[in-house]
């Protein structure tokens, strides 16, 4: 299985081959991939890997659930595996596994492509009322950071598929700086963007240069509490105070109905060389959460609904 290696871009396109359960293990937990579907998706063709190279079942369920604990598709995707292979003929068991990886990979492509199609009317208003919209992102939440399409990203696609004046202001993302990749995709995409220390979202949500916020998710409590990157919160505390609407856009996968609230997500804690203090002590929080009060809406596969009504999309 070939990857993108994501901690090479935006400077270098370099792929990776994944031979087997520790080199998925591995991709995940040093974020050669990244973003809550593709690491879901990513753990389910490590089980793949796995029993192709004869590895218990068990053990490879354990090592991917151990590589990151946020992103809630992670468990998604292996509780999904576990259903369908511990019963299975050992016979049959690897086919089985590939299929449902790929499974899991089509189904996260078409949802994100369905999430860009109800995200766009949202645009598409702020469009006819001002003309250029300015969206303004945190973190990667575009088709680098799933299978397919993105989740913040793909309203923003969608807008310019329908031929709408948007920009993008995206903000850098300390430690990691997946802004970077977010500014990378657009300048792909050929979309108008700007690049800005996570500190300038204040100022330019005071000056009124932001239409709406869109965010991704990495896990979304049954109450509409929602963890997505760290600094996520900042811009969704200062979106309220100056009256800009503020959405986050995930598959239904990102939802954890048996998480009940917020303070129940598991926020990851990485490395203190991520922040790079020499000898000084250091906190490195890579997530936050965002309480459902703060959320305008959030914007699903299957159409926009409160953060307090998710259960209307409980499968
Ligand atoms: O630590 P990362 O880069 O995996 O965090 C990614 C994010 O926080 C994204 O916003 C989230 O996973 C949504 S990706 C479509």
């Amino acid at each position: 299985m070939v990857i993108l290696d994501q901690t090479r871009l935006p400077g270098e396109t370099a792929f990776v081959v994944l031979r087997g359960l520790e080199d998925a293990a591995n991709a995940i937990r040093v974020m050669q991939v990244r973003g809550a579907p593709l690491i879901g998706a990513t753990a389910a063709y490590g089980v793949a890997l796995a029993l192709q190279e004869g590895r218990p079942l068990e053990d490879a369920l354990t090592a991917l659930a151990a590589t990151r604990p946020t992103a809630v598709n992670l468990h998604w995707a292996l509780k999904r595996m576990r259903l369908v292979l511990e019963n299975s003929a050992l016979a049959t068991r690897r086919d089985l596994a590939w299929n449902e990886a790929r499974a899991i990979a089509r189904e996260d492509e078409a949802a994100n492509a369905a999430i860009g199609q109800h995200g766009l009317p949202l645009l598409q208003a702020i469009a006819a009322r001002k003309g250029r919209i300015n969206a303004m992102t945190h973190c990667n939440a575009g088709w680098l950071a799933t299978v397919a399409n993105g989740t913040a990203l793909a309203p923003i696609y969608a807008a310019q598929d329908a031929g709408l004046d948007v920009h993008v202001w995206v903000s850098e993302t300390r430690p990691r700086n997946q802004g970077h990749l977010t500014a990378w995709e657009l300048e792909q995409a050929g979309i108008p963007h700007t690049l800005i220390a996570d500190n300038a979202a204040g100022l330019l949500l005071m000056q009124g240069k932001v239409d709406c916020v869109i965010v991704g998710a990495d896990r979304i409590a049954a109450n509409g509490d929602t963890a997505n990157k760290i600094g996520t919160y900042l811009k969704a505390l200062a979106a309220r105070e100056h009256g800009v609407p503020f959405y986050v856009a995930a598959p239904v996968s990102t939802i954890d109905f048996a998480c009940p609230d917020g303070a129940h997500i598991p926020i990851e804690e990485r490395a203190a060389e991520e922040v790079g203090a020499g000898d000084t002590p250091v906190a490195n929080p890579a997530f936050d959460v965002t309480p459902a009060g703060l959320i305008s809406g959030v914007i699903t596969e299957r159409g926009i609904i409160t953060a307090s009504n998710l259960r209307s999309v409980m499968p």
